[in-house]
């Protein structure tokens, strides 16, 4: 009897032994909890072979739309004397941020056009504010009650009704996620208490992400408003252990760096340092620039100026700087808050998709080159892909002839411009090995260019 009882024991614990030993194995392929692992997660290369994003900023500050997105905070959380008699003299007394609300209708938002000019602009990813500091959600997110696109304004869920649209058209989806929200209870009780507690991120934040990701499965979560609080007060870490190993999205989510006040720069996935960041030289980690085409602000303002949009040319030479030190580029439109994306911005997206058109080749895909950037008589830049090495420049040289210093070439090299039949004559540089390229006459086509991409390749 006793020895039967033993060896039925044993033969539990070796039945057990076996499922245990597999999910060690699997547990050694899985991210912990820790920055160590974390950042040591291989980025999905989608996001590095995209280079070129849109950022959207839409929420009920597109109904104000004036100053900038952070309106309510201006007017309410700084008290700023401008926004106060901006209130005073439009609205009547009484008139509280949430009344914005109801005026936010979206009553000409058309996502599929939308996703027809993003496609155009040569964009490979779009990133949508799901939920601003405002707090109010542009998704019926279960724990935003009354404070989410399908309660209060349109009634419509505006993230979801984007996604297929840009799926078709193989433009991947980010959606950016503001984790602090300015005037929630829960999370001004949680920072009275110096952060020691977390109301906030279990009743909201936590529930409120792991629901954007399984409903929306997107490529990319751009995080934002982690500055008030240490990363351990956001849970951030265990967030993307989760997403790592177990989302629906665990094989193509890219994230970014801010997920809380001493992570950014230095933890995540790709670097977004501060907004506009551009470093000077190459930096080692992935990095993206952010930057809006109304310098003056994200969201729409009704009282912008043409010449606050950046221009053509001051957009293409920004993506090729950034391309050119392994960055991404992205740019943002703040539409209306009726889904309108102003026809400026617009202007400006088909010009930069035009320009991708010809000289995306250099762009999409490549790699920073040994040397990134020249100086001679003018700006000159560098990437590679495969073997083939592109350089980018800005003004054309009187004499017609460019002088490169970096390249070495060999008989073996030819030199041709994207968008121009043909190959370009050459010459080396007798005293510092250079190359000098005769351009071709710069005919009205190529004039419209403003940022000329030449391909240096080696004939086999
Ligand atoms: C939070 O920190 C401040 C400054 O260090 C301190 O004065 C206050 O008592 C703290 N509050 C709580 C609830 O711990
Ligand atoms: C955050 O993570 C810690 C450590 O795993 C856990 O004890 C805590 O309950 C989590 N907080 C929330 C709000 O999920
Ligand atoms: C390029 O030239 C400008 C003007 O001479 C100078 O300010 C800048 O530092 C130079 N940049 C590089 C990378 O050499
Ligand atoms: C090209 O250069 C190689 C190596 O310098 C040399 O051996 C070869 O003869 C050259 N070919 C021509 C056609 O000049």
């Amino acid at each position: 009897m006793g020895a039967t009882v033993a060896s039925a024991a044993q033969r539990r614990r070796r039945w057990l032994q076996l499922p245990l030993l597999l999910l060690a194995a699997s547990a050694s392929a899985r991210y912990t909890p820790d920055w160590e692992s974390l950042d040591s997660r291989p980025l999905p290369s989608w996001f590095d072979e995209a280079k070129f994003g849109l950022f959207v900023h839409w929420g009920v500050y597109s109904v104000p739309a004036w100053g900038s997105e952070w309106f309510w905070w201006s007017w309410q959380g700084r008290h700023d004397p401008q926004y106060e008699a901006f209130m005073q003299l439009n609205y009547p007394p009484g008139f509280s941020y949430p009344d914005f609300g109801p005026q936010f209708q979206a009553s000409f938002y058309d996502p599929k056009r939308w996703a027809d000019l993003f496609e155009e602009s040569g964009a490979r990813y779009v990133v949508l504010t799901s939920k601003h500091h405002e707090g109010y959600t542009l998704w019926p997110s279960p724990t935003s009650w009354n404070w989410n696109s399908v309660d209060v304004g349109p009634h419509r869920d505006l993230v979801g009704e984007l996604a297929p649209f840009l799926r078709e058209k193989k433009i991947h989806y980010g959606l950016y996620h503001s984790l602090l929200e300015w005037f929630h209870p829960l999370y001004l009780l949680d920072k009275k208490n110096n952060f020691t507690t977390q109301n906030f991120v279990k009743a909201k934040i936590l529930p409120e992400m792991i629901n954007l990701v399984n409903r929306y499965k997107p490529d990319l979560i751009w995080s934002d408003g982690e500055w008030e609080a240490p990363d351990t007060y956001w849970n951030s870490t265990e967030f993307l252990a989760w997403l790592y190993n177990d989302s629906p999205v665990k094989d193509q989510i890219v994230v970014n760096d801010r997920w809380g006040k001493d992570t950014g720069c230095k933890h995540g996935g790709f670097f977004n340092c501060m907004d506009k960041y551009k470093p000077t030289t190459l930096p080692k980690r992935k990095w993206e620039m952010c930057t809006t085409l109304d310098k003056r602000s994200w969201g729409y303002r009704r009282n912008m100026d043409s010449n606050e949009v950046l221009t053509d040319l001051e957009i293409i030479e920004e993506l090729v700087f950034v391309v050119s030190l392994g960055g991404n580029y992205l740019l943002n439109v703040g539409p209306t808050k009726d889904g309108i994306i102003p026809p400026i911005f617009e202007e400006r997206l088909r010009t930069v998709g035009s320009w991708l058109k010809t000289n995306g080749e250099g762009i999409y895909a490549s790699k920073p080159w040994r040397v990134q950037m020249e100086n001679t008589t003018t700006t000159i830049r560098f990437t590679i892909k495969q073997s083939d090495v592109y350089v980018f420049y800005s003004d054309w040289p009187q004499d017609g002839v460019l002088r490169l210093t970096s390249p070495i070439p060999t008989n073996r090299t030819t030199v041709s411009m994207l968008g121009v039949p043909g190959f370009l004559k050459w010459s080396q540089d007798s005293v510092d090995q250079g190359l000098f390229v005769y351009l071709p006459q710069p005919s009205p086509a190529i004039v419209k260019m403003m940022v000329w991409t030449l391909k240096l390749e080696e004939v086999k």
